[in-house]
């Protein structure tokens, strides 16, 4: 790929923009707001000068509901050889591209997934989608060239293609990242109310449940109504779960024997499927699921202990996969717990109670 016009010089525009220049691909930046396209032009994102003919591939990076009006206006003016987006749901935009009847045969969809919490091209970063998946879901015609540019495109980007067609992949965005939104707010929205000292007994496991519960509501809602019939199947098969384990949960205080047996299968049932699902998330570069095991480690709270215990853990030849922390109220201490391959864990062990560290259980 030798030139390309980015179209919608925002977070995720300006991040394809800055991968792509970085390679020495010509790139030429469009917005409606031309102060965008300035900006990403002084971040060393390309030029907003017009290109001198028609570029290698467009990407159009504005929102989902925009996305059939630019290609229209594009093709119109021949912007390019070949057109893709990166709208985070792709099944709208597809009918929206039908309905104004723009040529697909030159055109397939996308969605790079990676992104931030900030919008606008200063959030932007060119490794932003490195390792990551990106989604194309090619038309019924979309040709092969079309098809080798947008390739090029996600490994120019250090991204990982996946072809998928665009109901699967919003049915897929839907149960990997949209409901987990609002269950995640969901459950944090019981905490607004309750008292201080319950709230005062949060430990890692609600930590990690309500992390994502900080997210931009309007944002979300956005995000949301571009999915909203797709991601409210989803949760009504939530709700027939809850259901299940409510009914389960009252069983379980019955006088009668059998119906606790009952109640304690169903509760059982939703917390296998619960594993079941948990152990097919990918680790660490999309690999397969890896079992790791966790070293827990008493820390105190001063400064350069972390940096000491994974020096020293490295020391030890021992490659840290993960970690957490997790902050004991009201004391100056914490438990980092380290994972790493099980074969390693009594390796670590052994060398970090040599250098002095205390290690729980
Ligand atoms: N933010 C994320 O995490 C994320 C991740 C993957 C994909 N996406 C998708 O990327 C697209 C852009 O999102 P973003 O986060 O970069 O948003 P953003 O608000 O940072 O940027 C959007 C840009 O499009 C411009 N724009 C709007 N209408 C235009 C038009 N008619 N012509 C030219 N420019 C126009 C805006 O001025 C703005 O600069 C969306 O379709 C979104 O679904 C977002």
């Amino acid at each position: 790929m030798r030139s390309a016009a980015v179209v919608g010089t925002g977070l995720i525009g300006t991040s394809i923009a800055l991968a792509l220049a970085a390679r020495g691909v010509a790139v030429y930046l469009r917005d409606a707001d031309l102060d965008s396209a300035r900006t990403a032009a002084s971040l060393g994102a390309g030029t907003t000068e017009e290109p001198p003919g028609p570029v290698d591939l467009a990407v159009i990076a504005v929102p989902p509901g925009l996305v059939a009006e630019v290609l229209a206006e594009a093709q119109a003016a021949g912007l390019a050889r070949a057109y893709t987006d990166v709208a985070s749901v792709k099944s709208g935009p597809r009918q929206d591209i039908a309905a104004r009847g723009c040529r697909t045969s030159d055109y397939i969809g996308g969605h790079p997934m990676g992104g931030a919490e900030r919008s606008g091209p200063l959030a932007a970063r060119a490794d932003l989608f490195e390792g990551r998946t990106w989604v194309l879901s090619p038309a019924p015609d979309t040709s092969t060239d079309a098809l080798n540019a947008a390739l090029e495109l996600v490994a120019l980007c250090g991204a990982v293609p996946v072809v998928m067609d665009p109901g699967a992949h919003d049915r897929a965005v839907a149960l990997v990242s949209h409901t987990p939104q609002l269950l995640s707010s969901m459950v944090a929205a019981r905490l607004a109310d309750a008292d201080e000292t319950a709230v005062r007994l949060s430990g890692p496991g609600i930590r990690d449940t309500t992390r994502i519960a900080a997210s931009d509501p309007e944002l979300w809602v956005e995000i949301l109504s571009a999915n909203a019939g797709v991601v409210a199947d989803v949760l009504d098969e939530v709700a027939e779960d809850l259901r299940a384990t409510v009914g389960g949960l009252r069983a379980l205080q019955s006088a009668d024997a059998e119906k606790r047996a009952a109640g304690a299968q169903a509760v059982a049932e939703v917390m296998r499927r619960g594993n079941r699902g948990r152990s097919r998330i990918p680790g660490k570069h999309g690999a397969p699921p890896t079992r790791y095991e966790a070293l827990t480690v008493l820390i105190g709270d001063q400064p350069g202990e972390l940096a000491r215990l994974f020096g020293d853990a490295g020391q030890a030849g021992v490659n840290i996969e993960d970690v957490a922390i997790e902050h004991s109220t009201g004391q100056q201490a914490g438990f980092v717990t380290l994972s790493v391959a099980p074969t390693a864990v009594p390796v670590l062990a052994a060398a970090l109670r040599e250098r002095g560290w205390r290690i729980r259980g």
